[in-house]
């Protein structure tokens, strides 16, 4: 009894500690008082069951039922109807009959606070939570002072294996979806203060080298003065193919250049590197124009001479069996990893295994992120259940992969060009950027319209529109579902697209620009949230880091879009409804835009989206 006591009022004593901060979140802030209020009013609760069991709250959907909703009561009456006959000595004795009564006793011990202006309990027992707007207005004004702020969390060293395109094969779609994708979830991890090692796992190393480096050998002798361009290695890898399938001698002699290959001979090492330059050079041109920096290449040659040690630190540990000849782990899946092949190869599976330890033991990494198709999600499965088995996570570090679905052409099934074949990512972007341009020249002629802007300035323009809206069409639903990919719907003003954020975002600096007021004049203004349109756009944007830190956690960037359209439609709302320019309340409404403006530039920068400030 006196041990439990104890617990008790050290609880309580750590949530007090835990107010006394500042919270980042709204959420947190709301969740950590109704925390308080039920360790107080049934301090079994938090004593016997986790966390999870019995706090909930949330944001509520409409504005009538408050802006948040504790949804604690049904679930602690069951847990009190339980126990209280064995915990009638831990002064429980007197358990409410109903859920009603356990809300009415959570929101008598709700703490003092400046976070909340009422409660109401409704329905079966949901408390109902109104924020006071005095205390929304000060922290929207916080956000004017120091910028968008993420959430608090304890930085931790990430690794994200991204893109990963395949050397002298063209990158395709699929690369293209990993590459936007994981480069919004390293900026969404590097604003919540994480170090973030961007790195690309290309595919340098398999057995098509051998045939690869054959064919240049004997189809391009001097390829050192001239090597093959690129549209000329995506030919060059199907030539390659059709004499390693029709021809058993190629077929004999590309399988000695493996072996040479991995032997270190210096000729074939030449050979491979030369068929390595110029597939970087074109992932480049794709890197360039999605503005993605910062990816180190750490191949699959990489982990090469790595792997006979991890697979003999794997056979110690008793989870590898030999299996005709190869060397198989068990996974519990249909099929096992390969550790290694029958003919004493390495494959993908034996690289993957390598490189999960070494960037959780050399790199040390807390979490590591894999953003691949959902085709190898079992893949990683097996990879994440042997580095667990093998005792590389003991530290606690996180494994996750993220898998994403297809992209689909106008015919919704899997994109290709008109002719069959895969399409160039490069065309493909460029596409858009033309197509952006001819839009804005179309806008600029309009009879009527804003869209004015400097000959010189439609190019970079056109750019940021364009390769904008590939990212946004790709960004916006949920990374699983497939995607169709249309330039008529990424590109529409109208739409949930890029362009319309764009747009959005460039008529709130155009308001902050006509009324001339500098940002230093607006320093001490608290926002105005008197109207229900100003006090539901305000309070949206409060929420901003709360929904970074579900991304940073779930991965899923659509979120941040999601968040953005709902920026926009709310803004139109406001602006609408409330007068800005001339109003008596002008610099309160000033201070909504100032911070709509900043909150939105940072959260489409989060999707490697940048704004236009006039369009
Ligand atoms: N190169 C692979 C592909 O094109 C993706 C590699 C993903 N990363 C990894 N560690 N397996 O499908």
């Amino acid at each position: 009894m006196e041990d439990l006591g104890k617990r008790l009022t050290g609880n309580v004593k750590a949530l007090e500690e835990a107010a006394a901060g500042e919270e980042t979140t709204l959420i947190s802030a709301v969740t950590l008082l109704f925390e308080k209020a039920i360790a107080q009013a049934f301090p079994i609760v938090p004593e016997s069951l986790e966390k999870s069991r019995w706090l909930v709250v949330q944001a509520t959907s409409d504005a009538k039922h408050g802006d948040y909703q504790c949804n604690s009561a049904m679930a602690i009456h069951k847990i009190l109807k339980d126990k209280v006959v064995s915990h009638a000595l831990a002064g429980v004795a007197d358990a409410p009959k109903a859920p009603r009564d356990v809300s009415a006793r959570i929101v008598e011990c709700i703490p003092k606070n400046k976070v909340l202006l009422k409660t109401e309990i409704a329905g079966p027992g949901f408390i109902n939570i109104f924020l006071d707007p005095a205390f929304i207005a000060e922290s929207f004004a916080k956000i004017l002072k120091n910028g968008p702020q993420p959430p608090a969390s304890q930085p931790q060293e990430v690794v994200v294996d991204f893109s990963s395109p395949n050397i002298a094969k063209e990158m395709h779609v699929g690369h293209l979806r990993s590459t936007i994708i994981g480069e919004s979830i390293c900026r969404v991890l590097e604003f919540c203060g994480h170090r973030v090692h961007r790195i690309n796992h290309v595919g340098d190393w398999g057995t098509q080298f051998g045939m690869l480096i054959n064919h240049l050998r004997t189809a391009y002798p001097n390829f050192h003065e001239q090597p093959p361009n690129i549209s000329d290695l995506t030919t060059f890898y199907k030539e390659a193919k059709k004499r390693f399938d029709e021809d058993a001698e190629f077929k004999e002699a590309s399988r000695t250049s493996v072996v040479t290959l991995q032997a270190g001979d210096p000729y074939s090492l030449q050979c491979w590197k030369a068929l390595c330059d110029v597939s970087r050079i074109q992932f480049q041109m794709v890197y360039d124009r999605l503005e993605c920096a910062g990816l180190v290449e750490q191949g699959e040659s990489f982990y090469n001479s790595r792997i006979p040690d991890v697979v003999k630190e794997l056979t110690a540990k008793g989870m590898v069996e030999e299996s005709d000849g190869a060397k198989i782990i068990q996974c519990g899946k249909q099929f096992p990893l390969m550790a290694v092949k029958s003919d004493g190869g390495y494959g993908y599976d034996s690289t993957d295994l390598t490189a999960v330890k070494y960037r959780l033991q050399e790199m040390k990494a807390d979490r590591v992120i894999y953003v691949t198709d959902a085709g190898q999600s079992e893949h990683f499965e097996m990879i994440f259940h042997a580095a667990k088995r093998a005792g590389w996570c003991e530290g606690g570090a996180r494994l996750d992969h993220v898998p994403f679905g297809l992209v689909l052409g106008d015919d919704k099934k899997k994109f290709k060009t008109r002719s069959g074949e895969v399409t160039k990512l490069v065309d493909l972007l460029d596409e858009a950027v033309t197509r952006s341009l001819t839009h804005l020249r179309e806008r600029m002629n309009t009879e009527g319209s804003t869209t004015q802007m400097a000959e010189g300035d439609l190019e970079e323009a056109s750019r940021r529109i364009g390769y904008g809206c590939v990212k946004y069409a790709d960004l916006r639903q949920h990374r699983i579902s497939d995607y169709q990919f249309s330039y008529d719907k990424m590109l529409d003003l109208k739409g949930n697209t890029a362009v319309y954020l764009m747009y959005s975002y460039a008529r709130i600096t155009s308001i902050k620009a006509r009324a001339g007021v500098k940002l230093q004049d607006l320093a001490n203004v608290l926002p105005s949230v008197q109207h229900p349109k100003e006090y539901q756009l305000v309070l949206h944007i409060l929420k901003f880091p709360e929904v970074v830190e579900r991304v940073a956690d779930t991965l899923l960037p659509h979120l941040i879009c999601e968040f953005l359209y709902d920026t926009a439609e709310k803004f139109n709302d406001f602006y609408r409804d409330c007068h800005v320019i001339g109003d008596p309340l002008q610099s309160q409404r000033l201070v909504i835009c100032e911070v709509v403006a900043a909150v939105m530039k940072k959260g489409m920068s989060l999707l490697g989206i940048t704004p236009l400030e006039k369009i």
